[in-house]
């Protein structure tokens, strides 16, 4: 089994859920992505701190703790909710501190009902040297789904 790691941003719970299965069954390291700032806890208020973000490719201040023994992990599962049919700029924080090249890069998302295509499309982008395998949506998962996924 390679080393994994499984890193998640979660604004309210469903992806912290759904990353904390995959570690469990996996037997990998959970890492939460935070941010110095709050979003707001409502949902529209949160619609439009976050569209502001979008906009201005504003990349939110993270307070996590850098992964010392990042080189040290073969895969990376990274988790998140998506907003505005993308990753939240959390996660664009977030991968910008590390280098993926060489690594497998599992991307999962939530969501009311978009696919994790666009965001995929995005941590490519993000990761140049990496295997970015095709992201799923996971708002429910089981141990026979995440063992297919991570076949592939
Ligand atoms: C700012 C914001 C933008 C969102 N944009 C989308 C979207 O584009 N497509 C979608 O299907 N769901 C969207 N959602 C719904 C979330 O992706 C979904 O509720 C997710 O499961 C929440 O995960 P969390 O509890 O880990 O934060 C959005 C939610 C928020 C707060």
């Amino acid at each position: 089994m390679p080393k994994t790691l499984v890193a998640y941003f979660s604004k309210s719970g469903h992806t912290k859920a759904i990353a904390e299965t995959i570690a469990r069954e996996t037997s990998s390291t959970l890492h939460e992505i935070t941010t110095a700032k709050q979003y707001p806890s409502t949902y529209i208020m949160t619609i439009l701190e976050s569209r502001k973000e979008f906009k201005h490719n504003e990349k939110p201040e993270l307070t996590d703790a850098k992964i010392e023994d990042f080189s040290s992990y073969e895969r990376i599962i990274i988790g998140f909710p998506v907003w505005f049919f993308t990753c939240p700029m959390a996660v664009v924080s977030w991968i910008e501190q590390y280098d993926f090249s060489g690594k497998e890069i599992y991307p999962f998302c939530t969501s009311g009902g978009s696919s994790c295509a666009k965001a995929t499309e995005k941590i490519r982008e993000l990761c140049p040297g990496a295997n970015v395998h095709e992201g799923i949506k996971a708002n429910k998962i089981d141990s026979e789904t995440i063992n297919e996924w991570l076949k592939k």
